[in-house]
């Protein structure tokens, strides 16, 4: 078995590459980041990591970068050898059936990793073994060992202090990207290396974009702030979404809204056990999504059959969390065998299986109000009995609520990663009036 770290991308037009992430099933296996590395495993032999030495040009632009030393203490593995003895590996090996797990790009660009080109070996690829590998690496992933949970930690403590430090500074005329630069900065102060994903911040109608990149807009007074934000640390992802208002107070609708958001996350997260299955729960959460919709006017009709109808899902237009880890959407989400469904109301849940002790997943139900979505004429057709248009219309501009924690399953229920970042609406309105008149 083959299990690549993968190389670098360069960027064109300059010397340099996009920033390196190692596959992570190559790091779960090594705890090493090396371009270009190379484990593998032969049933006889053992496990050998095959790592980059650095060439001249390398030393001279870059420098040196991790020895085969530190590449063996960290991983462990007792034989590291340069990549340059992949080929002879792959040559004893000749005829013999070879699975390829990790980055596939082993396979389109062998020169990359030393080997001049794959017919000359005569490999025979199990692909079917391949995948097996793979299915089988994501289901060890799941539950987080204790040094796992360290790395967790301290990627949620750095998250706390970035969304602390954005209800903080964030103003009236302060714009999505000077957010941005406070909360990435204050994730960098506290120990983390990058931010887990790319930092999602918008203000006003842009909170309504799920993905939304921050923007030289500026916030204005009466609008919510939604920040999806988060450190990596050491390799290992928080993922946090907190909404706040520009003003010290929610206002209006946004106080309705916000509050029900908050009630059905922490119903969810009280939900989290052994057992549970996770498709339930995010069923329970769009129950009471529709639920609270209802008491708004917003719809109409019976919660069950508004979600059988799917009809909450233009709203609530994504998953209620997935795995979380060495990835933001961490791999091991869906048991074996479960396909996910074309339902509108499902199609973006990215876990679909029973939790597990110390497995950690994300709980992040949100309510939009995504033009879009309203301005689609079939959509308008197809609910019109099930939505108060009139209502929802007056919403084109007020954005989104998501709240976004991250939770462990334990023994017997749960805990909240990243509980100590507050999300309660008082709590938030205290914040923002301290920090509005500070
Ligand atoms: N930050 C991406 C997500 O919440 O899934
Ligand atoms: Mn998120
Ligand atoms: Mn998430």
């Amino acid at each position: 078995m083959l299990l690549p770290s993968g190389l670098l991308v360069p960027i064109a037009g300059t010397d340099q590459s996009h920033e390196y992430h190692a596959h992570s099933e190559h790091y779960y296996l090594t705890g090493t980041a090396l371009p270009g590395s190379v484990l593998a495993f032969d049933p006889t032999e053992g496990w050998t990591l095959f790592a980059p030495l650095p060439s001249l040009e390398e030393r001279i632009w870059v420098g040196d970068g991790e020895s085969v030393d530190t590449a063996r203490e960290r991983s462990g593995i007792d034989t590291v050898r340069p990549v340059s003895g992949l080929r002879a590996w792959l040559e004893r090996h000749r005829g013999q059936p070879l699975a390829i797990a990790g980055n596939d790009d082993l396979l389109r660009n062998p020169e990359g990793y030393a080997i001049a080109s794959w017919p000359a070996l005569e490999v025979a690829i199990d692909h079917e073994a391949s995948a097996w590998i793979s299915t089988r690496i994501a289901e060890a992933r799941r539950a987080k060992d204790p040094a796992e949970l360290a790395l967790m930690r301290g990627a949620a403590g750095a998250t706390r202090a970035g969304h602390l430090a954005a209800m903080r500074l964030a103003r009236p005329g302060m714009t999505e990207r000077q957010l941005q630069v406070e909360v990435e900065a204050e994730f960098f102060r506290t120990g983390s290396a990058r931010t887990a994903y790319g930092s999602i911040v918008g203000g006003g109608p842009n909170a309504a974009v799920l993905h939304f990149s921050p923007t030289a807009r500026p916030f204005a007074g009466g609008e919510l702030i939604l920040m999806d934000a988060a450190a990596e640390y050491e390799a290992y992802a928080a993922d946090v979404t907190r909404t706040f208002p520009v003003d010290a107070r929610f206002a209006g609708p946004q106080r309705d809204i916000y509050e029900l958001v908050y009630r059905v996350q922490q119903a969810a997260i009280e939900g989290v056990r052994p057992g549970k299955e996770f498709r339930e729960l995010h069923l329970e959460a769009c129950a009471g999504i529709a639920q609270g919709l209802v008491d708004l006017g917003i719809l109409r009709g019976q919660p069950e059959d508004l979600v059988d109808q799917d009809a909450h899902a233009l709203f609530f237009v994504h998953g209620l969390g997935h795995m979380l880890g060495l990835a933001t959407h961490d791999a091991g989400g869906c048991l074996a065998g479960r396909l996910p469904s074309d339902r509108l109301g499902l199609k973006w849940l990215r876990a679909d299986l029973p939790l597990q002790e110390d497995y950690v997943v994300t709980i992040e139900p949100g309510i939009y109000f995504i033009k879009a979505v309203f301005e689609d004429p079939e959509l308008r057709r197809k609910y019109r009995d099930a939505v108060n248009w009139s209502l929802v219309d007056t919403f084109a501009d007020f954005g989104g609520v998501r709240i976004e924690d991250d939770v462990r399953v334990t023994a017997s229920g749960h805990e909240v990663l990243s509980a100590a970042i507050p999300s309660r609406l008082d709590e938030i309105e205290a914040l923002r009036r301290e920090a509005l008149t500070s």
